[in-house]
């Protein structure tokens, strides 16, 4: 059992300091947002994500998590401490670190015996080096300390699975004692530990998403020319898909990535790459690559109706990926923009995210069901892959719609199939 600060209430805080509360370890989750730690007391999910609510709920009951808005208080009540405060990307890309900064300042006043400080956010490279030297600065002279990386790999939707089963920990540090308390509280899960110094630790978890987000806007991209020579990309991606050394996940073509990690990610991992003289332009077209398939999903839409002025759109979708309510860089919000300015008029339908949208776009019209965004429509918009709109009764959906274009951003339906009802049917890269 360790006694464990966790700092940031965000997904990936609040993750972490309930997974390790369900291994049995003491953990204090801190965030600076009253509000949020007052309805966290209560059990009260500020975002969702499968499984959370009932997994915290339980380790407060057992009293293996508990909340609290101060940093000091935590700092002397736990011996490892993670910061997972945001690090959201600035204009130019580079991240805005004041978050993580002002965090570790705290810290550093408060620490009274060891502490090892574990960067969880998804940080640049030299973020350690910064930590150590703050923390030096301000540290009392005789108290000891350890900085490691841990950076995570959890996806929103499946985080808590994510973090219990993970195909490999990373712990980045070049500390003994760090290494060994790393590796005790990682011990109950079943998953291979790679230890490497810390500034390789920072650079994996960029390297990783922006080589997600490539592998993304590569099939993007032969989704366009599948287009152009008449063949699948579903089909071409699986056939891909079979060499290990490829692998199948991450091959699904459709309107491009978003989210609060892999835009933000590859911004960063540019950024970094050129203060530190490297021009990296294959991340450059991954970037523009994205934001094409946005104009190639308008243009289709445009192909269907010809001009958008009056014209009623339904849209199915609207959070970044299923089964969360993130809209953060979702497409739906960038393709909504764009369909507003040419005066369509816009009816949706999300099982999650329609709260978020609503903040944003007031004057859509929010549907209770997926089948009150498809009356009188005179195209049928699918953005988001969530389960339920792939067992739509299709039948139906045709008989609400004005006319029968459905543009699918997402490739939930067989092409076949829906020329077979009598759709004008739009896939993403398919025949
Ligand atoms: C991503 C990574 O997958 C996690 O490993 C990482 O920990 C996380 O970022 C992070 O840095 O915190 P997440 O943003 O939750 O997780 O979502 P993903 O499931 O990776 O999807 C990202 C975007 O890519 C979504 O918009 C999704 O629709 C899109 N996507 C994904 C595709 O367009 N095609 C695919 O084949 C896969």
């Amino acid at each position: 059992m360790k006694r464990i600060a966790v700092i940031g209430a965000g997904h990936v805080g609040l993750v972490t300091a309930a997974c390790f509360a369900k291994l049995g370890n003491k953990v204090i989750c801190v965030d600076n947002d009253q509000k949020k730690i007052i309805a966290l007391k209560k059990g009260i999910i500020p975002f969702f994500e499968p499984g959370l609510e009932e997994l915290v709920k339980k380790v407060v009951k057992k009293k293996t998590l508990s909340f609290s808005f101060s940093i000091a208080e935590s700092t002397e009540n736990s011996e490892i401490i993670f910061i997972a405060v945001g690090t959201p990307a600035q204009k130019d890309g580079e991240a805005d670190l004041s978050a993580v900064e002002a965090v570790t300042s705290e810290i550093a006043k408060a620490m009274q015996g060891y502490k090892l400080l574990v960067e969880k956010s998804t940080v640049p490279v030299l973020t350690g080096e910064w930590l150590k030297r703050t923390v030096n600065l301000i540290k009392k002279k005789n108290v000891d300390f350890d900085v490691a990386a841990n950076p995570e790999f959890l996806r929103e939707g499946s985080a808590i699975l994510d973090f219990l089963q993970p195909e490999r920990i990373i712990v980045g540090t070049e500390s003994k004692r760090a290494k060994k308390l790393l590796a005790e509280l990682y011990q109950p899960i079943k998953a291979p530990i790679i230890f490497t110094d810390i500034k390789s630790a920072e650079l994996i978890k960029h390297a990783s998403n922006s080589f997600l987000a490539a592998k993304i806007s590569y099939i993007n991209a032969v989704s366009q020319i599948c287009e152009k020579v008449g063949a699948d990309v579903n089909q071409v991606a699986q056939g891909m898909g079979y060499d290990s050394r490829i692998a199948k996940k991450f091959l699904s073509a459709g309107i491009g990535y978003g989210g609060s990690c892999f835009p933000k990610d590859v911004a960063a991992f540019v950024h970094l790459a050129e203060e530190n003289g490297y021009d990296f332009n294959l991340l450059k077209a991954v970037q523009k690559i994205n934001q094409e398939q946005i104009d190639f999903v308008f243009k289709k839409i445009k192909k269907c109706l010809w001009t958008l002025r009056n014209k009623r759109i339904g849209i199915l979708g609207l959070s970044f990926k299923p089964d969360t309510d993130d809209i953060r860089e979702a497409p739906s919000i960038k393709i909504m923009e764009k369909l507003l300015s040419e005066e369509a008029i816009l009816q949706v339908y999300d099982p999650q995210a329609m709260k978020g949208v609503k903040k944003i776009f007031p004057e859509l019209t929010y549907c209770k069901n997926p089948y009150a965004a498809c009356k009188n429509a005179e195209l049928l918009l699918i953005l988001t892959e969530w389960e339920e709109f792939k067992r739509l009764d299709l039948k139906r959906v045709k008989k609400l719609l004005q006319k029968p274009y459905l543009v699918d951003a997402r490739n939930i339906y067989e092409p076949k199939r829906m020329k077979q009802l009598g759709f004008i049917y739009e896939g993403v890269g398919r025949k």
